[in-house]
């Protein structure tokens, strides 16, 4: 399917329109001065040509009135594009509460997909229209680049980092995923496709790809494994650790009277870095983890612990004991729970 105007590609999401919207207004404003100005040089050109060889032109004195009208209009103008731009930016680039969530890893030169209900998907994208999805991206390797034409929207994919990027598809389709950074030789063959399906037919996708474990069950085996309970068990195991229930989302105190606001990106530097926020009341006695786990199982980690309760006397870890049983993660295994 064409779109309405063959100069841009297939508009399919909820804010595509208004980029649109904002790219010929900032075209037509162009244009529209481009016009004006090789219409008026012309015209003068013609009109005050130099006739006699011998002549001189008339003084001109200038005008305070002048001078400020064609500064303040053009400014006015400017601000336009600065609010209308500054506007569809945020809202873009702040992810909205209840979407589904998807994890992203990039690598040269694929793009590694999960869906928080366990579906592992490379290059490909399946999602079902009119809801809200949040990529929470990051890279094994270099930068890279996650674009979406259809949906106007583009976020960097950083290694050490996690970014964000949501969308909201408005038609079912195909939709060409392109990474947009220039990431080594196959750079140009780093592509996928979006799916964007019925509720339905998404449904019957997601129930016919079982098979592998949820990221927040596969993070929490690696939180006994690792040995993470043994600190961060219940009631922190004598104090060694915060509890992690509760976490993502609540504002934190730290050593030294800052606080942080839980993140993903704040739960990947404490397990790889965890001197950098010392939460208040605690040692720095926790050994660094980088090195130890990929990204994949940060991502698994990370959606455990988010999986956890929240807080109010509910603590990962239910016994004492570093092998006490956890609490399992909230329904984030059900898809009918996670994707309705
Ligand atoms: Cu990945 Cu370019």
């Amino acid at each position: 399917m064409q779109s309405w105007i063959p100069l841009v590609p297939e508009s399919a999401s909820s804010f595509s329109w208004q980029v649109d919207a904002l790219y010929f207004y900032l075209s037509g404003v162009t244009l529209f001065f481009t016009l004006l100005i090789s219409a008026v040089l012309i015209f003068f050109t013609v009109r005050y040509r130099r006739r006699t060889p011998y002549e001189i032109p008339r003084p001109i004195a200038g005008s305070h009135k002048l001078e400020t009208l064609w500064t303040v209009i053009p400014f006015l103008i400017a601000m336009t594009m600065f609010g209308w731009g500054a506007r569809l930016y945020f809202n873009q680039y702040k992810p909205p509460q209840n979407a589904i969530e998807v994890y992203v890893v990039g690598k040269q030169w694929m793009w590694k997909l999960q869906h928080a209900t366990g579906q592992r998907e490379i290059n490909e994208l399946h999602v079902p229209v009119g809801r809200r999805i949040k990529l929470i991206m990051t890279s094994e390797d270099v930068i890279h680049d996650f674009f979406v034409p259809a949906f106007r929207t583009k976020a960097d994919v950083v290694p050490g980092r996690y970014t964000t990027l949501w969308f909201e598809a408005t038609k079912p389709g195909k939709y060409h995923l392109f990474c947009a950074e220039y990431c080594g030789m196959n750079h140009s063959g780093m592509t996928g496709s979006i799916y964007v399906m019925e509720p339905r037919e998404f449904d019957n996708w997601l129930s016919g790809n079982t098979g592998s474990s949820t990221p927040a069950a596969a993070g929490q085996q690696l939180f006994q494994t690792l040995g993470c309970a043994s600190c961060h068990g219940a009631n922190g195991e004598g104090g060694r650790g915060p509890t992690l229930a509760g976490l993502v989302g609540r504002d934190t105190p730290l050593e030294g009277g800052q606080t942080v606001r839980a993140d993903e990106a704040y739960i990947r530097e404490s397990i790889l870095n965890p001197q950098a926020k010392i939460v208040a009341g605690f040692q720095p006695i926790m050994p660094t983890f980088q090195g130890q786990v990929t990204e994949d199982q940060l991502v698994q980690l990370i959606a455990f612990i988010k999986s956890l309760p929240g807080g109010s006397g509910a603590t990962p870890g239910a016994s004492p004991a570093a092998s006490g049983p956890l609490p399992s993660p909230r329904a984030s295994g059900s898809p009918t729970e996670n994707i309705r």
